[in-house]
C-alpha cells in the first residue's frame, strides 16, 4: 500500500523510491527494491538523534519470500558515541544491518529503535537526512565538488573548504580546480577511497549523529584508507560509528565487535575481550585472515 509522507518542506508526496536515493552523507543504491513506506510520518525533533543509540529488536528481514531470512532475529544495543565494529563471512547479513537502518527493506519483523523512537514511525526522508552512510563503492553525481558536497546550496565555501581539508581532500580538489571542479559521470576522476572522504566530508557538513561505514574491500590505497580511519576517529569522537569490516585490523581499537553469522548476532564484545576466548568466532576470523 503506498501512503504520504510529509517532507520537511510541509509538501506531501508519494513515498516511492527507486534507483538512487540520496541519504545525509552519501548516495545508497537502492538494491532494485522498490519501496513503499507503511507508515505515517511522524515529526521529530530538528536534531533527532540527538544522542546516537541504536536499538536493534528482534529483526527479522527477509529480501524476498521464500527465501531465508537476512537478518533472523537480531538484537544489539549500541550507545552513543560507541565504535563498534561489525564482522563476519561473507553473506551473514552486515550489509543487511545498514539496509535495515536506513529502510532501504521494510523489516518483516521487530523494530529498529533511534534515542527511542521506532524508525518506522519517522518519514524516509527525515531518517535519512539524519543518519550517515560511506557506502562500499560510494556513487557520486556527475556534476561538481560543490553539488555532491552540498546538492541543496546550504553552506558556505569557507564552510566546504573546510571539511574538505579536514577529510584531506583540499589539494586533490584544489589541483582539480576548486570547488566546482567537475567530478565526471558518477565522480569518475576520484578513486574509491576519494569518494569514500567525499562522503566523509558530507557526513560532517550534515552533523549526523550515527555514521555508517561500509568499509571497501581492496579497491583502496593503504595512505587514503588510513587516511580514512584517521579522520573518523577525529572527527567523529563523539559520534556513533558502525563499521563493517573486511579487514580486521581496522576494527581493533573498537569499543565492540559485533560478530554476524546467518542473520544472527554470534557474538558482541569488546575485541579484547573476543579475541582472548578460544571458541569465538571472532578468534576464528582472527586466525582465518579472513570472513
Ligand atoms: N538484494 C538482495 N536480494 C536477495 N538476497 C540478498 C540481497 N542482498 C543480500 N541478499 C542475501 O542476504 C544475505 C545477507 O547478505 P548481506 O549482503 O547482508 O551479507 P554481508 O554480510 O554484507 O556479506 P558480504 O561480506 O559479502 O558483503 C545473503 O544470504 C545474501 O545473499
Ligand atoms: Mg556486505
Amino acid at each position: 500500500m503506498q501512503k504520504r509522507l510529509r517532507v520537511r518542506d510541509g509538501q506531501e508526496r508519494r513515498s516511492q523510491v527507486k534507483g538512487h536515493v540520496a541519504s545525509g552523507a552519501g548516495l545508497v543504491v537502492d538494491p532494485g527494491h522498490t519501496l513503499v513506506s507503511s507508515s505515517s510520518s511522524f515529526e521529530v525533533a530538528p536534531d533527532w538523534p540527538s544522542q546516537g543509540h541504536v536499538e536493534f529488536q528482534q529483526v527479522v528481514l527477509t529480501y524476498r519470500p521464500g527465501l531465508p531470512n537476512a537478518l533472523d532475529g537480531v538484537t544489539f544495543t549500541i550507545y552513543p558515541g560507541e565504535k563498534v565494529g561489525i564482522v563476519g563471512r561473507t553473506g551473514s547479513g552486515k550489509s543487511t544491518i545498514f539496509l535495515a537502518l536506513f529502510r532501504m527493506v521494510e523489516l518483516r519483523g521487530g523494530r529498529i529503535l533511534l534515542d527511542n523512537v521506532n524508525s518506522r514511525s519517522v518519514g524516509l526522508e527525515s531518517l535519512r537526512s539524519r543518519l550517515a552512510i560511506i557506502p562500499q563503492d560510494p556513487f557520486l553525481f556527475s556534476g561538481t565538488i560543490r553539488e555532491n558536497l552540498d546538492p541543496l546550496g546550504r553552506h558556505t565555501d569557507s564552510d566546504l573548504y573546510q571539511v574538505l581539508e579536514q577529510c584531506h581532500l583540499q589539494a586533490v580538489i584544489t589541483q582539480m580546480g576548486g570547488l566546482d571542479c567537475e567530478l565526471g559521470e558518477r565522480g569518475k576522476s576520484l578513486s574509491v577511497g576519494q569518494r569514500q572522504l567525499v562522503c566523509l566530508a558530507r557526513a560532517l557538513l550534515t552533523q549526523a549523529k550515527v555514521l555508517c561505514i561500509d568499509e571497501a574491500t581492496a579497491s583502496v590505497d593503504q595512505k587514503t584508507d588510513q587516511l580514512l580511519q584517521q579522520t573518523i576517529r577525529q572527527r567523529f569522537a563523539d559520534k556513533t560509528v558502525l563499521t563493517i569490516a573486511h579487514r580486521l585490523n581496522t576494527i581493533l581499537d573498537s569499543d565492540r565487535v559485533l560478530v554476524m553469522h546467518a542473520g544472527k548476532v554470534a557474538e558482541l564484545d569488546s575485541p579484547a575481550v573476543l579475541s582472548k576466548r578460544e571458541d569465538s568466532l571472532f578468534q576464528r576470523l582472527l586466525t582465518s585472515g579472513q570472513q
